[in-house]
């Protein structure tokens, strides 16, 4: 497709999204069975849920726009996960695998947050107020996922300092 208004911009951003979220969950589970920290499976495992009902909003918001739900391959997000991955065939300390499956999760979480941002803007922009809301509702969920995240890397014990000890 060919982007050459706002429009088809929004319309493929929210391919990209809807791309991104559907890999994500395939991602999710696998992360979780990594890790070795009940709080950060508990994380994982909350945000799969989360994401199910991210993609049913994605189902929304084309349904208001008279378009058939589909994705198109999300390179970025195909990158950050590749990412993941690779970290979890290494054969490091459990909790540096921790503290890297965190990174891992906050990128994705910060590429959505952007795009969802960006969209959310467009929809609005664009005079689509329904579809505006259901980006905004997913947006703040990505946003609290990602300061849970980051409250997550903070609790962790200091991995030095256990070593050293
Ligand atoms: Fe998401």
């Amino acid at each position: 497709m060919k982007i050459q208004s706002l429009e088809d911009l929004l319309v493929e951003t929210l391919r990209d999204l809807y791309h991104a979220e559907n890999q994500i969950i395939k991602a999710l589970p696998k992360m979780a069975k990594a890790t070795s920290s009940d709080q950060l499976r508990a994380a994982f495992e909350e945000h799969l849920e989360q994401t199910r009902g991210q993609v049913e909003r994605l189902d929304q918001a084309f349904e208001h726009l008279n378009l058939k739900a589909r994705g198109k391959k999300c390179e970025a997000i195909e990158g950050l996960i590749e990412e993941g991955k690779e970290l979890m065939e290494e054969d490091i300390d459990e909790q540096v695998l921790d503290a890297g499956l965190i990174m891992a999760a906050q990128k994705v979480e910060h590429y959505e947050i952007a795009t969802y941002g960006c969209a959310r803007t467009f929809a609005q922009l664009l005079g689509h107020r329904k579809v505006a809301e259901l980006l905004q509702a997913t947006l703040d969920e990505e946003k609290e996922t990602d300061e849970k995240l980051t409250q997550l890397a903070e609790s962790m014990e200091n991995v030095e300092a256990a070593q050293a000890g």
